[in-house]
Parts: C-alpha cells; structure tokens; sequence
C-alpha cells in the first residue's frame, strides 16, 4: 500500500489509523491531492488560520501545517487518531483538534471541506459555518465527482451562500463556496424520535448512524436482547444512539453498561438517552474509542455489537473483524457476543474462525439478516 503522498517536492508519510501491518486502503485520497494542489497554487501568506472539516487521517492536517496554522474538526475519534500519530511521524507542527459539535473557531482564513457522508451531518456543518464565518472567507469543499449531486449543491446554496463547481480532476470535484446566502438558517442539532414498540424516545445528533429512524437490523435485534440477566457488565460495541443498551438496560435493571463508539456525537447521544429512560441512579458509561481499545481482558460477561461495514469513506469489514476480536479479549469465559449483520456480510464465518464453530449458535434469523452468539 502506498503510504507516501508526495507533491511540490514535499513528502509525507501517511498511514490510516489503527496502522495495520496488511494493509490495503490508502491514508489518503485524490481529494485531499486536490484541494492541496488548489491551495499550493493560490500560494497564501503564510500564518493564515485554515480549518479543515472531517480530515480523514490528517493528509491536509500535516500538509497545510507546515505554513500555516490549522484547526481541524472531525467527528470521529479514529480521524483525529490518526492525525495526531501522521503529525507526530512526520515531524509536522501542531494542529489544534476538535468535534463537529463544538462551535467554529474564530479568526479564520480559510476553509478546507471533505464533504461527508451523512447529509445531516454536512447540513449541521454548512449551518454552522454560515453563522460563524465572514462571507469573505473562501470555503473549498471536495468529495467525488460521482457524490456531488445537484442536491447537494443546493445544500451548500441554502445553508451556506452561493456555490460552483471546478472541473473534474482523478474522479474528484472541488465545491467553490462561501457564508453569504440571504438567510441564516438555524439548524436544530438534536432530532428526537421514539421507538413506538417499547416506548422510548431516542435524540439523535446529526452524524449518529441512523439518526432519522430505527435502523433495521437494530430494529430486529431489539426483540432477541436477554431479559433476567442480573449483575451482568455490558458492553455495547459501536453503540451509535444507544438503543441496544436502552433496551437492554430497561428489562434488565442490574446490568452495568458501558457505551463504546469512534463517533463523538454517537457517545454523546447514547449518554443523553441513557440518562433520559434509565435515569441517574444507573451504572452507565458511554466511551469514544477505536473498539475496545485499552479494555481489560476477561471483564465482561456480555458484548452486544451491529458492526459497520465502513471505514471512513471505504466500505471494509476490518472493523468487524476487530470487534469480534476485541470482544473475545474483554469476555470472561463462558461470556457471550451477541451480533447482527447482515445475511450476506458473513458473519458467521468469522465468529467460528475466533470462537470455534461449536460455540457459535443461530438466535434468529430473517430474510435479511443474522442474529449470532458466540460464546467465549
Ligand atoms: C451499524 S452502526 C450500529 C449503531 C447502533 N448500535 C445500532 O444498532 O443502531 C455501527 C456503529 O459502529 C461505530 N464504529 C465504527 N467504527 C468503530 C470503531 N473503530 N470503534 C468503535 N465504534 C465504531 C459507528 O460509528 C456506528 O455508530
């Protein structure tokens, strides 16, 4: 895998974040070349504050520190992982990190967009540039040709200010735009649905997964949570908004969960809804982390995980793989990992490689999806 992003006779060395010793996906893409060849040749003063959203392993992040002084927003805790190991590697200078949910910095100069996947959460980041930003300041936005649709255009043109295109270059659009619409349209962070069969009320921040209804697969595991357990410990891997540990925590009051996800907004919403329908008195705790990294071994009876099938932009079972692994390390013996994935994704392959095939048992199925448990 190529690991060396070289342009203008600068190199750096760049890995995604966990490094893997196989590894098959680039730390960077044809994107992040764009917007870096873009802004070489407007050759700003240096010292200019640029801030650059959803950095995905801190290719622009260690580019543009070097001249400049750089602020860098993302969402997930692998994204400012891996910038924070590609900065240290490369000898770059600092890069003040935050959380999409925290306000705009002030004082900038530039701005630097890897637009993301979740129109929520690119509708919560455009609304809160238009209020931050002067309309002076540049925003450059960059994804896919094939991903920049009118609609979204017409997101930059309604939340932000007028907006055009450059030509395409490697199968990748720059996104030319600015804070200058005639409204400033507030958008409201939390949206807040409720789970009509059990009768509870999820919020929902604009980048949690499936942060506008139920997502199916969770929808389908909700029915096969155990009930009686007692004193069990918990962990609910890749938690998003909480709803497997809702559930779980209201038909077993003494469970203690824990609430682990890579998602800033997902551990914050899952916090907010655990307090909300199981209240204070619970022993809960929701944790941002790359899987279980850092967990003790042999200290939970139970791990419930619907594991992602991205990384990033990249569509991979990796991470799965990684739970799975991460979820035997922390299970006492006899401890139990109970999954859902989809039918096609396999899932049962991989328990058995890990858990032996004998421990693995079928809780439910339907047409399209696999409840598995495998058993430590
Ligand atoms: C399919 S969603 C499941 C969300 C929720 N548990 C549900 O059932 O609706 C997978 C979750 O895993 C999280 N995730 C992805 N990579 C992760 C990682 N490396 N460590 C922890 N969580 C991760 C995502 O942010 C996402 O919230």
């Amino acid at each position: 895998m190529k690991t060396e992003l070289a342009l203008f006779d600068r190199a750096l060395t760049l890995n995604r974040f966990p490094k893997r010793d196989n590894e098959t996906l680039q730390a960077w893409d044809a994107g992040d070349e764009y917007l870096i060849s873009y802004m070489e040749e407007l050759n700003i003063e240096p010292g200019k504050h640029i801030l650059i959203l959803n950095d995905n392993f801190g290719a622009l992040s260690c580019w543009f520190t070097h001249k400049y002084r750089v602020t860098m927003m993302s969402d997930s805790y692998i994204a400012h992982q891996g910038t924070i190991e590609n900065i240290e590697s490369n000898r770059c200078e600092e890069v003040t990190l935050s959380n999409t949910i925290a306000n705009i910095p002030a004082n900038v100069d530039y701005v630097l967009i890897q637009i993301p996947r979740n129109n929520r959460h690119l509708i919560w980041q455009l609304s809160q540039l238009r209020q931050a930003l002067d309309s002076t300041v540049p925003v450059i936005a960059v994804n896919k040709a094939k991903d920049i649709h009118t609609s979204t255009l017409k997101l930059f043109e309604k939340y932000l200010g007028k907006t055009h295109t450059s030509l395409a270059w490697k199968k990748h659009r720059l996104v030319f735009s600015a804070a200058d619409s005639s409204n400033t349209l507030v958008v409201e962070p939390v949206t807040q649905w409720k789970v009509e069969q059990y009768g509870f009320e999820l919020n929902n921040l604009p980048n949690v997964y499936s942060g506008e209804k139920l997502d199916q697969g969770a929808h389908f595991i909700l029915n096969y949570l155990p009930k009686g357990l007692t004193t069990e410990r918990v962990i609910d891997l890749g938690c998003g908004n909480g709803v497997l540990s809702v559930k779980l925590g209201l038909d077993n009051p003494g469970v203690q969960i824990t609430c682990v996800d890579e998602s800033f907004m997902a551990t914050d919403c899952a916090k907010s809804n655990l307090l909300n329908s199981l209240g204070v008195e619970r022993n809960t705790k929701c944790i941002t982390n790359n899987c279980l990294d850092g967990f003790e071994e042999n200290s939970v009876e139970l791990v419930l995980c619907n594991p992602p099938f991205h990384q990033q932009q990249a569509i991979t079972d990796h991470i799965a793989w990684q739970m799975f692994c991460d979820a035997k390390h922390v299970l006492c013996n006899e401890g139990k990992l109970l999954v859902i994935g989809n039918r096609h994704l396999g899932y049962d392959v991989k328990l058995s490689k890990l858990f032996g095939k004998s421990k693995i048992k079928l809780i439910a199925s339907n047409n399209k999806f696999v409840i598995l448990q495998a058993t430590k």
